[in-house]
């Protein structure tokens, strides 16, 4: 079992300290890359590290280290080949450069020559369509790849070779791209990429520049305003917007008696946005949306609702306008229920601590893992 260096625990240390002391658990992302960077891969002894410095049970590390793709569970290669035969890529050849590197190494997905070299693997779109195909080293990205560039570049650094990549900072191997990756700085000399975006990343820009399209109204130079400031700005346009209508009010009869039908003629003030009632020369930008998500989700859901705001945490919730089912679709739904227990513990997720009291009081009361079944099936039966 790998006894990890000083030098990994001093860094682990530091990761950790970057967090807050209550949040520790956060650091365990950045803290599998750091036993990535000396193992070459996230082994058992890496699992058990990271449990043992964050106070983690080893399932719970394990569970998030086989979620992501970049924790390698197998000894890898210096060097990760990674073609892309997402959608883009695909039509643009990518399956051809996987395939022709595939045959030439002579492995597969997630396979390492045998010389310890390269590991190859498909990838999932790597955020580089306009470039496609593309294929990345350890993360680096060689672009616009065809069977034979990509051979020369395996080629290459099965000889020793560091190939520049299209763009990005100078190769390194996997294992100190991970000590990158786990926050640390490569000091090398050029390490750090530098340079604006290409062309291809430009062609809508230009585009648009091209065809004198513009966002209407939009003002590049309008000022990031911090959270705060909006809520400040927007409670006090909200206030003198209430203000004016408060104003208007009286003359409103006369407004309705001119329309005729009842309804009640905009007044100017009513509809305006809080930035236009306060007098904003950039009538067209949209106000910022300051409604919480849980609001934006049930308005979405229910956007015929009176009120579309979700209940809170224990909020007593009005009872049910849906008329009860007759007596025979009850019974039916009863006996379904019954014939079919949920899956699993039937537990609401999340709720680990609750869980664990639930466990231990059925283990008391003699009950097995699986007691939540019978026992639905019991009441139900009961009700019957
Ligand atoms: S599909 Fe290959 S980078 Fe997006």
């Amino acid at each position: 079992m790998t006894v990890f260096t000083e030098e990994t625990r001093a860094r682990a240390r530091e990761i950790i300290a970057r967090y807050p002391a209550d949040r520790s658990r956060s650091a365990l992302l950045p803290l599998l890359h750091l036993v990535q960077a000396e193992e070459g891969y996230v082994s058992p002894a890496g699992v058990e590290f990271c449990a043992e410095v964050l106070g983690l049970n080893k399932a719970q590390v394990g569970a998030v280290a086989t979620f992501y793709t970049m924790y390698k569970r197998r000894p890898t290669g210096d060097y990760l080949v990674s073609v892309c035969t997402n959608t883009m890529c695909n039509v643009l050849g990518g399956q051809e450069v996987y395939d022709t590197l595939s045959e030439h190494l002579g492995v597969g997905h997630d396979e390492t020559t045998a010389d310890g070299k390269i590991t190859l693997e498909h990838a999932e779109c790597l955020a580089a369509c306009d470039y496609g195909p593309v294929m990345t080293v350890n993360y680096d990205f060689f672009d616009n790849v065809d069977p034979q560039t990509a051979v020369g570049v395996v080629d290459e650094l099965r000889a020793g070779g560091r190939p520049m990549p299209t763009r990005g900072a100078r190769l390194c191997t996997l294992k100190e791209m991970a000590v990158q990756l786990a926050g640390f700085a490569d000091e090398r000399e050029g390490a750090v990429a530098d340079g604006g975006p290409g062309e291809p990343s430009l062609r809508g820009l230009r585009l648009a520049q091209q065809h004198g399209i513009s966002v209407p109204g939009f003002d590049p130079n309008t000022p990031i305003r911090s959270k705060a400031e909006a809520e400040k700005a927007a409670a006090e346009a909200k206030a003198r917007a209430e203000a004016e209508k408060a104003k208007a009010e009286p003359a409103a009869p006369a407004v309705q008696a001119k329309g005729g039908d009842g309804a009640s003629a905009p007044t100017g003030v009513e509809t305006a946005t809080p930035e236009q009632a306060a007098g904003s020369t950039t009538r067209d930008v949209k106000a910022p949306d300051d409604t919480s998500p849980q609001v934006r989700t049930a308005q979405t859901r229910q956007p015929d609702a009176a009120t579309a705001v979700p209940d809170a945490p224990g909020t007593k919730v009005p009872s049910d306008p849906v008329p009860p089912a007759p007596r025979d679709a009850q019974e039916a739904e009863a006996a379904g229920v019954a014939a079919n227990p949920p899956a699993g513990d039937a537990k609401p997720a999340g709720d680990e601590a609750g869980a664990q009291e639930r466990n231990l009081k059925e283990a008391e009361a003699g009950k097995g893992a699986t007691g939540t079944g019978p026992a639905v099936a019991s009441e139900t039966g009961g009700q019957k």
